[in-house]
């Protein structure tokens, strides 16, 4: 193996602070934390940071709507990381923030030298403002009726209904979704960053092609640019519009120097909030932040989802070229793609996808999902999909069926038979340990490269081999031959050290495992580093538990089980969530104080916690195999429309139900039934006898208004 030390900056995206992590994150984490393991097992010298993205808007908003300020809505949120992190193995150096006296000052130094190099033009836009609020509002914030087909309530990009794209000030009868107010179209003076300066553009055609020596984008990547900076194929060049970096009051963010009332756009600061990172963990080291930065042999790497490509490779690159040094540009950008869930995207709404929160605290092993999730990931920008089934066979057939059991098989005849020693035939000695050297070699490369399914695919590879080669030799009848044990020791030994070179090859990906491994069974006072799959080990001590298998109930749990909270959720803060915990506790029994013999009376903040709203029942039909069941397709006025399966089958023919109002329970967390996903319930009253009442508003009632 080279022996070059390489010195590497490696960042993730940094997640917006408005909520906890969801397993996107986690998963985004784990591909980076796996290739930073390699790198650190080889002796590098790696700077692994990440941070809160803490500006914006939607933050801004979230947490007026909480009544905090956003600073504390953010440290509420920063104070849930650690136990994900820690969780997942994920081995940061340092965890920063956003909205940091570093962040400030790197944000302000790179925007004067930005503005000093030309490269910064004002310029006064159009744009909506909701007059009641008294602020500008960003598009996510503006919904209106199509202006191509009609559709009510469409966002101002894009209708969901006709797929067409147009600017938010082409919607008819446009409205603000944060008051419900007409907007105005105001006049306000932007700064935008001139991306389309042809210098810009030469850059970046330059840095596209090959970020640094010998490094490339990914084929996908490289695609997505050409289409947006044109070029190449479609020989379209110069389509790139400069970039508005700047927001009025009032905006959660850093504050443009020399102009009052204006704040840096949250996608600035961003990804500086990298270098914000990269600065506070350097000076807990004693490293000196610039001097670090101008280094020739520093490499920065960034890890990051699809969604969110072009700002890492065309923005941030021109934004840190132009700053100038000690600013370097990124040696690369490795993009992955998302997970799914049995196909499904992730959604917290729809109840689909797995929560991070709920996997640790049901107790789930997180190498577990370490392992499945190595075993699928590569270096393609492809979706990766988390199937329940999957998960239970690979983790018990392979991670522990074949690779744990080698040790408990292997071990057990060594500590009882040869007190723990091994031992080896001189003419196999070098074969071994040359076929050792010449696997980790290889899992290094495929490490580097982010082909992390393809070394899990050869260290099983090798445990069937040493599986086989054990159960060849029935060592359990060797061991009843006395005359026979030099034979039982070679065989075992031989299957000991296979495990360990295994243990060596998935040390990335099962730390833990992988550092008891080293330490308890084989005496070492570090964990594994790639030479150490060279060395055969000369005794081991007794084989203590490894990992047991997944009970697939753990998972049926962790599918089904408690839904996590909505991702904004927060915990209330401590002294709001103890007091009306003392007056429900006082009315527990549910015989008092209930009504007409009912459920147990609850505070209104409880009641306020069902989100009932209208619906449109738009299509009705009865289900295969459910004589109960109908199948409810529903409009509830979000631009999409959601399927709710209702027990109402014996008291209405579907077709009379298609077009009337009712309401329903809108944030139920979504069930999987057998005949598809119900993402809500419908209401009906029912008495002692038979007969079944759907509940109907008054006229004029729209489907979306909420029900109070
Ligand atoms: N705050 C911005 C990033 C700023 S970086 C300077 C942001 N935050 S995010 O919370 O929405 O996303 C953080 C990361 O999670 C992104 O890399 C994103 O691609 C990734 N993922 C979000 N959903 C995901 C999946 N379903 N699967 C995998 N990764 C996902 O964007
Ligand atoms: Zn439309």
């Amino acid at each position: 193996m080279p022996a070059s030390r390489r010195t590497l900056f490696v960042t993730t995206a940094l997640p917006y602070a408005n909520g906890p992590f969801h397993i996107g994150h986690i998963m985004e984490y784990i591909q980076a934390d796996i290739w930073v393991r390699h790198r650190r097992m080889r002796g590098d010298d790696v700077h692994f940071v990440s941070a809160d993205d803490a500006h914006g808007a939607p933050i801004m908003l979230k947490a007026e709507g909480l009544g905090v300020t956003p600073q504390a809505l953010v440290a509420r949120i920063a104070a849930t990381r650690p136990k994900h992190l820690d969780g997942f193995l994920v081995s940061f150096d340092h965890w920063h923030s956003t909205d940091s006296p570093e962040n400030v000052e790197l944000v302000q130094d790179i925007y004067r030298r930005l503005d000093a190099a030309g490269l910064v033009a004002t310029r006064t836009i159009e744009q909506f403002y909701d007059p009641v609020k008294g602020m500008f509002l960003p598009d996510r914030y503006i919904k209106g009726t199509c202006p191509k087909c009609g559709a009510k309530d469409q966002y101002g990009d894009a209708c969901e209904n006709c797929s067409s794209t147009y600017a938010p000030t082409d919607l008819v009868d446009p409205y603000s979704t944060l008051t419900g107010a007409k907007p105005e179209l105001r006049h306000s003076e932007h700064l935008f960053f001139r991306i389309s300066a042809p210098e810009v553009v030469a850059f970046l055609e330059r840095w596209t092609a090959e970020p640094s020596p010998g490094q490339a984008l990914q084929p996908e990547v490289l695609n997505k640019i050409r289409e947006w900076l044109g070029g190449g194929e479609s020989g379209a060049a110069g389509k790139l519009a400069d970039w508005d970096i700047s927001r009025d009051a009032p905006y959660f963010g850093i504050p443009v120097p020399g102009h009052p009332g204006k704040y840096f756009y949250v996608w600035l600061d961003a990804p500086i909030g990298y270098l914000a990172s990269l600065k506070a963990h350097l000076r807990g080291r004693g490293i000196d932040f610039e001097t670090f930065l101008g280094r020739d042999d520093v490499e920065q790497i960034h890890f990051i989802g699809k969604d969110i490509i072009y700002f890492h490779t065309l923005f941030w690159p021109a934004v840190l070229r132009f700053a100038g040094k000690p600013y370097r540009v990124p040696d690369n950008v490795h993009v992955h793609g998302f997970i799914t869930f049995s196909g499904e995207k992730m959604s917290k709404s729809r109840g689909t996808g797995i929560s991070p929160d709920v996997y640790l605290d049901l107790g789930l092993d997180p190498e577990w999902l370490r392992y499945y999730l190595a075993a699928k990931l590569n270096d393609r920008v492809e979706d990766l999909d988390f199937n329940p089934d999957d998960f239970v066979a690979r983790v018990n057939a392979d991670l522990v069926g074949k690779y744990v059991n080698i040790a408990s098989r292997a071990a057990t005849f060594i500590t009882r038979h040869f007190d723990g020693r091994l031992a080896y035939s001189d003419d196999e000695r070098r074969h071994l340990v040359e076929g050792a050297v010449g696997a980790a070699t290889l899992a290094v490369e495929r490490y580097q490269a982010r082909q992390y399914s393809q070394v899990v695919r050869e260290a099983m590879a090798i445990a069937d081999r040493v599986n086989e080669a054990f159960d060849d030799a029935k060592p359990w009848l060797l061991a009843k031959e006395p005359a026979r044990h030099t034979e039982l020791q070679a065989v075992c030994s031989r299957a000991i050290f296979g495990f360990k070179l295994i243990s060596v090859l998935l040390a990335p990906i099962l730390p833990a495992t992988a550092s008891r491994v080293a330490r308890e069974l084989f005496g070492l006072d570090r964990d594994f580093a790639w030479s150490d799959a060279g060395e055969l080990p000369a005794r081991i001590s007794p084989y203590r538990h490894l990992m047991t298998r997944i009970d697939p109930r753990q998972v049926d749990a962790l599918i089904e089980g408690p839904k996590a909270a909505e991702p904004g959720a927060v915990p209330p803060p401590a002294q709001t969530s103890a007091a009306p915990a003392a007056p429900a506790a006082a009315t527990a029994p549910s015989e008092s104080g209930s009504a007409a013999g009912g459920a147990p009376t609850v505070a209104i903040d409880d009641f306020a916690k069902i989100d009932l709203r209208i619906a449109r029942i738009v299509a009705a039909e009865s289900v295969e195999g459910a004589d109960k069941l109908l199948k409810l397709t529903l409009d509830v006025g979000e631009g999409r429309h959601r399927t709710v399966f209702a027990g109402i089958k014996a008291a209405y023919d579907p077709a009379t139900l298609v077009g009337r109002l009712t309401p329903m329970v809108a944030n139920l967390a979504a069930r999987k039934m057998k005949f598809g996903l119900s993402e809500g319930m419908v209401l009906a009253a029912s008495g002692e006898g038979p007969g079944l009442y759907l509940l109907a508003p008054d006229d004029g009632a729209q489907p979306g208004m909420r029900v109070k």
